[in-house]
């Protein structure tokens, strides 16, 4: 397992675990308009030419905004979503920034706990903030 720059390559496989892993997933054109944005970060854990997970983010001055992060099904508890904030964390100290926030569903355990174990705390939560279902969002952040 490599971490890696998001690549032209990567997206269709991207879009595709958007699309299994969220009811409202960004579209492939959308991702890939990300490789051309100086804001942005992607990156991507491959498996050889599989795609097994990614981190996407916009950094503007020394704040960055984790935008989604999906791990395939199959490879889930290994590891993968961990070492994807870490390097891209890595990658954020050497643009100058010094935050990270993100929204998660108030029900996804499971990405909150990843973040409470990386020490992510909260700063707020925005009512019906998700659609399909309808949902708040805790505000996390890490300064770094
Ligand atoms: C959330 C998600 C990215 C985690 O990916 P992952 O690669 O399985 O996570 P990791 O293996 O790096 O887990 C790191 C830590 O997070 C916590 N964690 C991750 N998944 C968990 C789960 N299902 N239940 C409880 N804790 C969990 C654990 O503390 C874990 O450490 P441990 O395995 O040593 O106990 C993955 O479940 C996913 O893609 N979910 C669907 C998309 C999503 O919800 N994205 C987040 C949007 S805000």
């Amino acid at each position: 397992m490599k971490i890696i720059k998001m690549e032209r390559d990567h997206v269709p496989q991207i879009a595709g675990l958007e699309a299994l892993c969220f009811p409202d997933p960004w579209s492939e054109n959308s991702i890939a308009t990300e490789l051309a944005n100086p804001l942005s970060c992607w990156l991507v854990a491959v498996d050889g030419d599989t795609v097994a997970g990614y981190v996407g983010s916009q950094t503007v001055i020394d704040e960055t905004d984790m935008m989604n992060i999906a791990v395939h099904p199959d490879y889930r508890r290994r590891g993968i979503a961990r070492q994807l904030v870490e390097a891209l964390i890595h990658d954020l100290k050497l643009r100058g920034s010094h935050r990270l926030t993100l929204e998660v569903r108030t029900s996804n355990e499971a990405a909150q706990k990843l973040y409470e174990s990386l020490g992510f705390t909260q700063i707020g939560l925005r009512k019906n903030y998700y659609r399909n279902p309808k949902e708040d969002a805790l505000i996390l952040t890490l300064p770094f």
